[in-house]
């Protein structure tokens, strides 16, 4: 059972994403499933994890899988029912895992009952309040009313036909057309969120992931930005882009924290805001969320002294504040951090990668990444995992076009293959049907499962020695039996440059980002390596860290 009593589980959780769709189908319709979740949870506890978060399983059209919400609080009946959510929770809990949620507030489906009504109204009526409804520019109002671009590539801007069958307003829409704004600036959005939060509360959750939460108010008067809308926003001429940062989102988070804190235990707000660290930890001040994304960890390349500066600078803006720093490494958005270090250099983390591609070097790629995690997971804080990483998977770059489903990929005119390769099912064994996911083949699960995730499922790695899950595994025992989650980091001076080396209590973390190897003292204890070879060579090789303990 988890402790109620526990205030500050969340400032060195270890906290497992789950991706509804692709965990496991219970219902062998080759789409993932909340009994599903449920059946596999011994995974998450035997990984250590403390808590996962799902991402959206509520009713939705899936055109941005389920961040395009209809109806904030009820369960998609592709997912299951609300008993199957009671049902996963009370697991959860008996397993001592916590449950956060997603909050999707920014947007919500074309879909949704509000923003139908919204269209069958009249411009300027009530209904269309609760979005950004706005007429055109130009003389029969055919130009958008402004010069925003959407996330996935467009203008922001769609325009709709009037009940009598003519062009009329135009509303805006951040990310794809079918998700429409909501206008915080009205009180019956802020009303209804907190109706959603208290549903969810009631239901028990731990706490909500809150999407693109930057985002909720925007500049009065919609200005133009004639700069780049996307990637980690910075001041552009002294000027935060009017659609992200805005002074107002902070007085809603403030208004969500209190409902929070009003529950028994501790349940938190994790934000997702892709912006620099320190306008981040403005959003977790003491009465705001609890924890946000470090956005700037997971863009960080394979670079010993962008590494080095990335932890400070991450470390000094939460500490200002007194907040746990957090770090990812991949999630649902990005090329599988497995796949994105096979690569020399800059990647684009949402692009994806085809066939027709670069490929990464995947050898590489899963060399560094476990590198990479036994770095981060030596960090004091809060670790976000990404379901599958734990098992080395790397990013799916060969799938068919024909199966895509990012939106990206027909609004950019097939430019932007997207964020599909890394939510393809996971591997659970390497022999049944779509190898443990779901009974009907790989080739028909709602994404196909290349054949070679089959030899890195969870059967054929679960009690190998040495396996990435074997090696995660320890490294989530070790952090949390030394309590590395509320340590500190010391840095150390290692002799040779492209080594990131700093001590949290009394473990040395070495990471060699190097070409060169160093050897290790012959007394020196390790506990953890990334590359199992070192325990006999006492070599840290290229692309690899250690943990000694004195
Ligand atoms: C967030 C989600 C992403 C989604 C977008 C719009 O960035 O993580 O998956 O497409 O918001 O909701
Ligand atoms: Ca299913």
């Amino acid at each position: 059972m988890i402790d109620l009593t526990d205030d500050t589980w969340w400032r060195t959780a270890v906290i497992y994403q789950i991706y509804p769709r692709s965990f496991a189908d219970s219902n062998d319709d080759g789409i993932g499933d909340l009994p599903g979740i449920t059946s596999r949870l011994d995974h998450v506890a035997s990984l250590g994890a403390d808590a996962i978060w799902l991402s959206p399983f509520y009713p939705s059209p899936q055109r941005d899988g389920g961040y395009d919400v209809a109806d904030y609080r009820d369960v998609d009946p592709h997912f299951g029912t609300l008993d199957d959510f009671d049902a996963l929770i009370r697991r959860a809990h008996s397993l001592g895992i916590r449950v956060v949620v997603d909050l999707v507030p920014n947007h919500t489906s074309s879909q949704h009952v509000a923003f139908q009504a919204a269209l069958r109204a009249a411009p300027g009526s009530p209904e269309r309040a609760l979005f950004h409804f706005r007429d055109g520019l130009g003389e029969v109002g055919h130009l958008p009313p402004n010069d925003w671009e959407c996330m996935f590539e467009g203008s922001a801007w769609t325009r709709v036909f009037e009940p009598d069958g003519q062009p009329g307003q135009w509303y805006l829409h951040l990310f794809d057309e079918s998700q429409p704004d909501w206008n915080w600036d009205d009180p019956r959005v802020r009303d209804d969120f907190e109706t959603t939060l208290r549903f969810w509360l009631d239901r028990g959750v731990d706490g909500f992931r809150v999407d693109v939460c930057d985002a909720l108010v925007k500049a009065p008067g919609l200005p133009d930005w004639p700069h780049p809308t996307h990637g980690v926003v910075e001041p552009i001429e002294g000027r935060m882009p009017p659609m992200w940062d805005q002074e107002g989102i902070h007085e809603i988070f403030r208004a969500w924290r209190r409902i929070l804190d009003s529950y028994e235990g501790s349940r938190i707000l994790c934000a997702e805001a892709w912006l620099p660290p320190e306008r981040t930890a403005r959003i977790v001040r003491p009465d705001e969320m609890n924890q946000a994304f470090n956005f700037a960890y997971l863009e960080q390349l394979w670079d010993a002294e962008a590494i080095g500066a990335t932890i400070t600078a991450s470390l000094a803006a939460n500490e200002a504040v007194g907040a746990p720093t957090t770090w990812v490494l991949s999630n649902h958005d990005v090329m599988r951090h497995a796949s994105r270090f096979g690569y020399e250099g800059l990647v684009a983390l949402e692009h994806g990668v085809g066939s027709d591609d670069p490929q990464p070097n995947r050898e590489l790629g899963l060399r560094r990444a476990r590198a990479a995690t036994a770095l981060m997971l030596a960090l004091p804080g809060s670790a976000y995992l990404y379901q599958g990483e734990e098992l080395g998977l790397p990013e799916v770059t060969d799938l068919p076009d024909s199966t895509r489903q990012d939106p990206i990929w027909e609004r950019s005119k097939r430019r932007i293959r997207g964020r599909d390769g890394c939510r393809v099912p996971l591997p659970w064994d390497h022999t049944t049907g779509s190898y443990g996911f779901s009974s009907v083949d790989a080739d028909k699960t709602w994404l196909p499962i290349p054949v070679y995730y089959a030899p890195l499922s969870v059967a054929s790695q679960v009690d190998v020695p040495h396996s990435t899950l074997d090696f995660y595994r320890s490294a989530l025992e070790i952090r949390r039996r030394l309590q590395l989650g509320g340590g500190k980091v010391v840095w150390t001076n290692h002799p040779k440059t492209g080594f990131v080396s700093f001590r949290n209590g009394n473990i040395t973390v070495i990471a060699n980002v190097s070409g060169t190897s160093s050897a290790l003292p012959e007394e020196a204890k390790i506990v953890l390596t990334s590359d199992p070879s070192t325990a006999n060579t006492r070599i840290i090789h290229p692309n690899m860290t250690v943990w000694i303990q004195d």
